[in-house]
């Protein structure tokens, strides 16, 4: 694994002492040239920097959304990290190094930066159902001896999962992360080393249904009932933990962001889902109806999510609490997403010819009913005919169901004491708006970031969820074989 050069000069002739110091300077570099020449497009060999020590964190969760883009500023703000990264091996049987390597190259870094970063890592392959997470023993002892930082980001974040499926992903690897974290702990205090400390990231929608707006209320918690299985076993994690930090006083940071969806600088995601769905089935013109235009879905940047979270883990002052990650009352309407989205696809739209329907605001009864019915439709359909595409239109409806709670249903996330802790804690500010907001004058007071995202979706085609090129040739196919219905369509 780690590998230490080790460089021993006789001193014991004066004479030789010029010729001897020249050929190791000549020896180092000609390490590094060769180092550097055989690794310009493979994997790396990790190195340890004994220099200074290196601060050694154990990461789940990169390979997800959210968690590489925390590595990244990690990787700018602290001098000398060492990582572990928690990897399950992937689909096909992929080898979880490289399922970290790829992960790593996809990441928003330089050359020298990415080979840094493998240099400085190691990739842990995990099963969360085994004992110790299926880590190999002598890893395990490894993690307690050298981890002074875990950030447990891992999450199965599907909202239609049953509860006992889920809850391996949610609850137990939740638990099995902080008897790991308890071994370091112990360890750490043992050999009179700095403590440890958990950075845990929850959800802001644990708190479930609620009628009033979501409150701050640590230490205590007293969540309302679960949207779906995601929000219960998210919630019941972050009970356990709250637990620990009540009545053992351990380092436990947890982190409760809302949606987070593409970044404010560049508008980049590196997952389409939730918003984004919506956002694409109203192109597509397959959402003709929805409801709540008023509501204000809390959507928050990752990149200003990932640089709190590794602003408090590189500074390390703060140690014990939660940290809302929202939007607050700061977040824009529905109806401005939908207009503002509606005018810039219209305007910029890749597919000549294609004709985007404005949605229809209707009341949420109606709404809630309409879908019920399209999905009894659906379901007597496959039921009779057995056709698969039946059976893929119900998916999408409950994939649907499981977001409108997000969404058009009502959450509101007070903020004011994590805005203050972010304030005192990190260099960030008050999360990106979204929209424009303006003073009662109508002066822009802060400028939005939407049009980026917009224009993601439309440079990616939703990450290559819709191929323009085929909805392209569609249009023409069927503008030459009902150009009347066209014609119809363009008109409403
Ligand atoms: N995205 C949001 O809008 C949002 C909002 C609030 C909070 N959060 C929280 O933020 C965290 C990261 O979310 P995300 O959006 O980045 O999720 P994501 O893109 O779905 O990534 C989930 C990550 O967790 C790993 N994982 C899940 N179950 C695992 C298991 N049993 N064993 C090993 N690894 C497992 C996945 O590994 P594989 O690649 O092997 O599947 C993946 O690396 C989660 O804790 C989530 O609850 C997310």
């Amino acid at each position: 694994m780690g590998r230490v050069i080790f460089l021993k000069l006789d001193m014991s002739s004066e004479s030789c002492h010029f010729f001897r110091i020249t050929l190791a300077v000549f020896r180092i570099a000609w390490f590094f040239r060769q180092h550097s020449a055989a690794n310009r497009n493979i994997t790396l060999t990790p190195v340890r920097t004994e220099a200074r020590l290196p601060m050694n964190y154990f990461i789940t969760g990169i390979t997800g959304t959210v968690v590489p883009i925390i590595v990244e500023e990690l990787m700018k703000k602290d001098a000398n990290p060492y990582f572990y990264f928690a990897i399950r091996r992937g689909k096909k049987d992929m080898d979880v190094q490289e399922r970290f390597e790829t992960t790593a190259n996809s990441m928003d870094l330089s050359y020298s930066q990415k080979e840094s970063l493998i240099q400085r890592s190691t990739a842990v392959e995990i099963d969360v159902e085994n004992e110790n997470m299926g880590i190999d023993t002598a890893m395990y002892r490894e993690l307690i001896e050298n981890v002074e930082k875990i950030l447990h980001g891992a999450a199965d974040v599907r909202f239609d999962q049953p509860y006992e499926n889920i809850k391996i992903s949610n609850v137990d690897f939740t638990k099995k992360m902080y008897a790991l974290f308890e071994e370091i702990k112990e360890n750490r205090k043992a050999s009179g080393q700095s403590p440890a400390t958990l950075y845990y990231i929850s959800t802001g929608y644990a708190y479930g249904i609620y009628k009033k707006p979501i409150p701050e209320d640590y230490p205590d918690f007293n969540p309302g009932k679960p949207d779906n299985t995601y929000a219960q076993t998210k919630a019941e994690a972050k009970k356990f933990l709250l637990d620990k930090i009540r009545r053992l006083d351990d380092r436990i940071v947890i982190f409760e962001p809302t949606i987070i969806g593409g970044a404010a600088g560049t508008g980049k995601t590196r997952a389409y889902n939730l918003h984004y769905v919506v956002m694409m089935l109203g192109y597509l013109g397959k959402l003709p109806f929805l409801t709540a235009p008023e509501n204000r879905p809390d959507i928050v940047p990752v990149d200003w999510v990932a640089a709190v979270i590794s602003d408090i883990m590189s500074k390390d002052q703060y140690h014990r609490g939660t940290l809302r990650l929202s939007m607050g009352s700061r977040s824009a309407t529905i109806r401005y997403m939908h207009d503002m989205g509606y005018h810039y696809y219209t305007a910029n739209d890749p597919v000549p010819g294609h004709v985007i329907p404005k949605i229809r605001f209707v009341p949420r009864w109606l709404f809630l009913s309409m879908i019920q019915i399209q999905k009894g439709w659906y379901s007597s359909l496959y039921f009779v005919t057995g056709m698969r595409r039946y059976r893929k239109i119900i998916k999408g409806i409950q994939l649907l169901e499981g977001y409108f709670p997000y969404i058009t249903g009502y959450k509101v996330f007070e903020n004011e004491k994590s805005t203050e802790l972010i304030r005192k804690y990190t260099d960030c500010r008050p999360a990106p708006a979204l929209h424009e907001i303006r003073d009662d004058e109508g002066n822009i007071i802060e400028k939005g970031y939407y049009r980026k995202i917009l224009a993601d979706t439309l440079e990616t085609g939703w990450g290559g969820m819709i191929d323009f090129e085929r909805l392209k040739k569609r249009e023409m196919h069927s503008k030459s074989k009902n150009p009347k219905k066209v014609f119809g369509t363009l008109r409403k």
